[in-house]
């Protein structure tokens, strides 16, 4: 019912550090008086549709590229959009329509969000966006389209590798000139399913997309905005995309809010013909004064460089918690993004489960108990933790964090016996 920085209130008065930063979105934490005064002011202007030339957009066009995209030389345009779901539609759209192709490339186990093409180049099998029944078993559209899959890299399921030795090489690029040859675009991300590509991985990949004239969107819903200790995960290497897809942070999750970045390359490719897509409520005041001030606030209180240092504290927490229980597998992540891969029984693993059947799965459970312990954690599937805080949360409340998952995977631990 309400909420203060990384702190959320429940209705019967328990509050809560909240590790879920909402989805990742709340980069600024609940109920930050600058976005509420901005986006009240913003809903005071009159409404205009992305058909309609604002100055408002322009100038937000333009501080988005001043502030995140800083040092970024490459990109060279920008479209507003409802959400991160829309702009990834959107841009897989624009890259079949270029390239006169239609197949999409997407890795194992990769979510880009719950409409349109962004559905479709979702690989992970629990958010497919069809029915699950309670009594087991699923059901999708017919004719549900689905994308050439890359497999899950070894470096990102916590292994070592970095694609510099050769077995490592052979498992993630060895059918990656053949799924990316007369593909439209390729799309990628940190993060989703658990997994985080290396630098290396994003660089060959890149290098595979060029060789064969397939266009790379990056998806940084998640990412973008400095959770990484950056301003993107691109910039954790050396190769740049030819298009970004934002959202969830964008707006700091204050209100639906995304952007499609575009390339100059891509900018010219498309030249001097219309691109022939509106949508009402895109670019719409609101979002942009959300925007706006998310930029200027993160920029202001060097959001991103606490998320590097404060990612540190967190992967020494999870470190020291994943060797204390036995029900987890491995903890991944990097600055104030991390998972947790529980031992869950093999019905509820991340490749297999599509949401089905009666019984709440472990990660359920252990996140239903953290609450009793004060702190709010996504599920990730049925084998999976997830925690996105704001980044304005305080040291102390990552150890709050840490001290409700050390208690609560105890007790579910003690309850349940050894995981099957
Ligand atoms: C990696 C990733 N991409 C895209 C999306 C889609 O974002 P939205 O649901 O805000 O449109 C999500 C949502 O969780 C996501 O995790």
């Amino acid at each position: 019912v309400a909420g203060h920085g990384a702190r959320i209130v429940l209705e019967d008065g328990r509050e809560l550090v909240d590790g879920t930063g909402q989805g990742s979105s709340a980069i600024l934490g609940h109920q930050h008086p600058e976005l509420i005064e901005a986006v009240s002011r913003a809903a005071s202007a009159p409404i205009l549709t992305e058909v309609n030339a604002s100055p408002l957009r322009d100038e937000a066009a333009e501080l988005l590229f001043e502030i995140a995209f800083t040092g970024e030389a490459w990109a060279g345009a920008v479209r507003f959009c409802t959400s991160a779901t829309e702009a990834i539609d959107l841009g897989l759209f624009l890259a079949q329509t270029v390239t006169g192709r239609a197949p999409l490339v997407a890795r194992d186990l990769a979510y880009h969000g719950a409409a349109g093409l962004a559905r479709d180049a979702g690989t992970h099998p629990l958010w497919f966006g069809g029915l699950a029944s309670r009594t087991g078993g699923w059901q999708t559209a017919p004719g549900h389209a689905q994308p050439r899959r890359l497999p899950v890299p070894s470096c990102g399921s916590g292994e070592t590798g970095d694609c510099t030795n050769a077995g490592c090489r052979s498992h993630c690029f060895d059918d990656a000139v053949a799924l990316l040859s007369g593909a439209a675009a390729v799309v990628s991300d940190f993060g989703s399913g658990a997994i985080y590509p290396s630098p290396t991985y994003q660089d060959q990949l890149a290098q595979v997309a060029h060789e064969t004239g397939t266009y790379w969107l990056q998806d940084e819903a998640v990412t973008g905005f400095g959770r990484l200790g950056c301003w993107f995960s691109f910039q954790r290497a050396n190769s740049r995309p030819d298009m970004v897809a934002l959202g969830k942070a964008f707006t700091g999750g204050a209100v639906p809010g995304g952007a499609l970045v575009l390339s100059e390359d891509l900018v010219a490719e498309i030249g001097d013909r219309r691109w022939q897509t509106g949508s009402t409520l895109r670019g719409n005041p609101v979002t942009l004064a959300a925007m706006t001030t998310v930029l200027r606030i993160v920029e202001r209180d060097e959001l991103v460089a606490r998320a590097h240092r404060l990612g540190t504290v967190l992967g020494d927490l999870l470190t020291d918690l994943a060797s204390a229980h036995p029900s987890v597998e491995r903890v991944g992540g990097e600055g104030l993004l991390w998972s947790i891969e529980l031992r869950a029984d093999r019905r509820h693993a991340a490749n297999e489960w599509r949401g089905d059947g009666a019984d709440q799965p472990f990660s359920k459970r252990v996140s239903a108990a953290a609450v009793d312990h004060g702190a709010l954690v996504s599920t990730s599937g049925g084998s999976g933790l997830w925690l996105a805080p704001p980044l304005v949360i305080e040291e102390d409340e990552l150890r709050l964090i840490a001290n409700a998952l050390d208690a609560a995977l105890s007790e579910v631990e003690q309850r349940e016996g050894s995981i099957s």
